[in-house]
């Protein structure tokens, strides 16, 4: 216990957490695989398409008008190509660690839910229930942003129309040490995010793969958005797990406190 150095609490739970770090150094194999691949089709691709895409564009002042929708046709899917390759290219910046000061993670959810009620969420109820006693976090604020927007937005996808709910929840957890499994010295991640969604849930056999690059249920997703907040949150020393059963899906955010920085 952090108070109490002469006191350990044992506590023996179903799913180990060490299964749980074991998982995200996993996630973080992954990230690393698309991070090599973004930079091969940055290079590969990108650039050819920036050219495909001017010529388009001179073709357009030239054919029949009733032809600028091909040529219009070209130009709006090499921009989705470039949208994804930019995607992609996220994995390879180290941001989190060129940028980390104190964060408050109440401004960053906030931001993020007042996101989702301009757009993607505008008819999704969100409970807020935070401790406002809470430290800062040790943290890149627009790294944190992203990841969470990710969460929030997963979560919005899926939860029902009309009666859709998600619950943002923050919290202080004493004590907790996570010793990772390579040894090293245990990480105090004592700031708890939780995002909740009343959503259908995910099925067990899809749960084991969801951090994995391309893995989408989802017309038009790209399986990008949870390798990603995976990333983020490993390149902030912090741990993810979820629990999901129908109607209530949590993902779980451990973070360390600013004043932890190694
Ligand atoms: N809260 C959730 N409830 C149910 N399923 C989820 C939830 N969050 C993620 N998933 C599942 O995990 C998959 C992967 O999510 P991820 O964010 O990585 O990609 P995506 O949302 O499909 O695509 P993109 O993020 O590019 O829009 C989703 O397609 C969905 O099946
Ligand atoms: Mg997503």
């Amino acid at each position: 216990m952090a108070d109490e150095p002469t006191l350990v609490v044992v506590t023996l739970k179903e799913q180990s957490i060490a299964g749980k770090i074991d998982q995200t150094l996993t996630h973080r194999d992954s990230s690393r695989s698309v991070s090599a691949m973004a930079a091969l089709l940055a290079h590969e691709i990108k650039n050819p398409l920036s050219g495909v895409r001017g010529a388009a564009q001179l073709l357009e002042q030239s054919v029949p008008p009733e032809e600028t929708q091909l040529t219009r046709l070209i130009i709006e899917e090499t921009d989705r190509v470039v949208a994804l390759i930019d995607r992609m290219e996220d994995f390879t910046s180290d941001t989190v660690f060129d940028a980390r000061e104190p964060v408050n993670i109440h401004e960053v959810l906030e931001r993020v839910i007042a996101l989702g009620r301009a757009g993607f969420a505008k008819r999704v109820r969100f409970v807020e229930r935070y401790d406002p006693s809470l430290p800062a976090v040790y943290g890149n604020k627009d790294r944190l942003i992203q990841a969470f927007l990710n969460l929030v937005k997963n979560a919005a996808e899926v939860v029902p129309e009309g009666e859709g709910e998600i619950i943002v929840s923050t919290a202080y957890q004493h004590g907790v040490r996570l010793q990772a499994p390579s040894g090293a010295v245990p990480m105090q991640l004592p700031l708890v995010v939780t995002i909740q969604d009343n959503g259908p849930g995910i099925p067990d056999d899809l749960r084991r793969h969801i951090f994995d690059p391309f893995v989408t249920t989802k017309h038009g997703g790209t399986g990008l958005g949870l390798p990603l907040v995976a990333k983020l949150i490993g390149d902030h020393g912090g741990v993810i797990d979820l629990d999901s059963r129908p109607r209530r899906t949590v993902f779980r955010v451990m973070l360390p406190m600013a004043e932890e920085k190694e």
